[in-house]
This record gives C-alpha cells, sequence and structure tokens, in this order.
C-alpha cells in the first residue's frame, strides 16, 4: 500500500489524516517551513500553485507534470 506523502526539501512527509480543505501552505508550514508565505488567500497569485509529477496517462512510461492550485 502507497502512503500519500510528498518530499518537501527532500524530507519525505505523509499526509497522515489531513482534514481535506488543508492548504498546501498552511500543511508546509506546519511542518516548520515557514519561509513559505501567504500571497492573497484568494488564488490569485500563483503563490499557492504547485507542480505534481504522476506517471503519464498515455502508457508511455513518462511522467506528466501537472500544475494545481494547492
Ligand atoms: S496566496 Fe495567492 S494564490 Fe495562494
Amino acid at each position: 500500500m502507497i502512503t500519500p506523502g510528498a518530499t518537501v526539501n527532500s524530507r519525505t512527509v505523509a499526509f497522515g489524516n489531513l482534514p481535506p480543505h488543508t492548504s498546501a501552505l498552511d500543511w508546509i508550514r506546519d511542518l516548520g517551513f515557514t519561509g513559505a508565505k501567504e500571497g492573497c488567500a484568494e488564488g490569485e497569485c500563483g503563490a499557492c500553485a504547485i507542480l505534481v509529477a504522476r506517471p503519464s496517462t498515455t502508457g508511455d512510461n513518462t511522467t506528466e507534470w501537472v500544475c494545481i492550485n494547492a
């Protein structure tokens, strides 16, 4: 079973039982990475954009990068 999580500054951290509406910013700051700052808090400035790497859906064994508002 794969445990959902992320790697932040070379540190792998499981998401655990996060409430579903936790923002990536709050999660990262709660880990102690307080250099991450909030910008507009409305999804307009792009400061909350993160890149997610996932296996490509084309089946060609490549990586697909998707930008999401986190
Ligand atoms: S703080 Fe501006 S998009 Fe998140």
